[in-house]
């Protein structure tokens, strides 16, 4: 009976110093697991004289039964503590400074996309999405390049596959659109305008890169005319540069206009040349079996990033595409 007591009171000894939720789960192996201390006890009641037998093993359930209550007290005890000290460890301090949010904005050359589109869309001209990666045939064929003209050198092209590319000018549109006429799923008349990427195998400097875009937009119609071109061109040109701006023309050649043009603003004290225009030729217009004597059109196309740089005074294209924030966030919102 004592070694039961004296055990007990070693087991509760040992308790209190129990610190973790491991310590109680060894403790309780010791004293009550198979081989625990308190189970040995147990089975020694066997080899007990039959009379001292009913007393001893009570004494030794009612230890175990202590035992027990003590370590399931003990476990709450530790959990508590262990919360405690999360809480003190995890401690949140409301009154930090937060984190400041900086706000997202768009790119420079995307805000000028969108206001470039919704003035053309302003003239009613329907956007259309083209191919960064084109057929040859789209990029140089179907717009009466000549097989071999050196008006393509001016447009040196990343050859990605047998006959297809990177697109040069995004007036590659015009003959997949074409193509849709012949096919009966568009029908004339068609003010069609893209915007994206264009790319051209050439030195960057402060005015040219590999990777720029363009937008290009043409109209089709009974008697369109140079009129109409200029008309249009100048109408763009002051929605957006202003009301004054005035746009000049000066002969320029391009396969699949004739004539051709390019054209420049007024600005400051100058002109600054935008873009290529003209009166689509009428090899482009029989190609795909519309009649060039009924119908004519115009077609014009700009550098986008030309656009910016002249509104935000940047003397550097490439600063457009190397993502570096400093001069990012410099423009304005909207
Ligand atoms: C063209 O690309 C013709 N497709 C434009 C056109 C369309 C003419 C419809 C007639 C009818 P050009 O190669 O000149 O033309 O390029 C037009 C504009 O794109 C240039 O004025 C310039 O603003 C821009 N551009 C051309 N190459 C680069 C480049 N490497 N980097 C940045 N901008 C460029």
């Amino acid at each position: 009976m004592q070694a039961i007591e004296q055990l007990l009171q070693q087991a509760h000894a040992e308790l209190e110093q129990c610190r973790s939720n491991a310590d109680l789960r060894a403790l309780e192996l010791r004293y009550l697991g198979k081989k625990g201390k308190l189970s040995a006890l147990l089975r020694q009641v066997g080899t007990l004289p039959p009379q001292e037998r009913p007393l001893f093993g009570q004494a030794v359930n009612q230890a175990c039964k202590a035992l027990k209550q003590a370590i399931a007290h003990k476990r709450e005890q530790v959990a508590q503590q262990e919360l405690q000290q999360r809480l003190e460890a995890e401690r949140l301090d409301p009154t930090l400074p937060g984190v400041p949010l900086r706000p997202a904005r768009l790119h420079p050359l995307t805000l000028t996309a969108r206001r470039v589109k919704s003035a053309l869309i302003g003239l009613g001209f329907q956007f259309v999405e083209g191919y960064e990666l084109e057929q040859f045939e789209y990029n140089f064929g179907a717009l009466n390049y000549p097989p071999d003209h050196p008006a393509m050198d001016d447009q040196n092209s990343f050859h990605v596959a047998d006959g297809w590319l990177l697109r040069t000018q995004t007036t590659s549109i015009q003959g997949r659109i074409f193509e849709q006429v012949q096919r009966g799923e568009r029908t004339l008349p068609l003010r069609i305008a893209t915007i994206g990427r264009c790319f051209r195998y050439e030195n960057v400097d402060a005015t040219h890169s590999h990777t720029f875009h363009q937008v290009d937009a043409f109209m089709v119609d009974e008697g369109v005319s140079m009129a109409h071109l200029k008309g249009t061109l100048t109408q763009f040109a002051r929605m957006m540069f202003g009301p004054d701006v005035r746009v000049r023309f000066r002969p320029d050649f391009f396969p699949f206009v004739e004539p051709g043009v390019d054209f420049a603003i007024s600005w400051k004290d100058g002109w600054l040349e935008l873009g290529g225009a003209g009166l689509i030729h009428p090899n482009v217009l029989e190609r795909y079996g519309i009649d060039s004597e009924r119908y004519s059109g115009f077609a014009f196309g700009l550098g986008i990033e030309r656009i910016p740089m002249l509104q935000y005074g940047v003397d550097d294209l490439r600063l457009f595409l190397e993502n570096d924030l400093r001069f990012l966030s410099q423009f304005p919102i909207m």
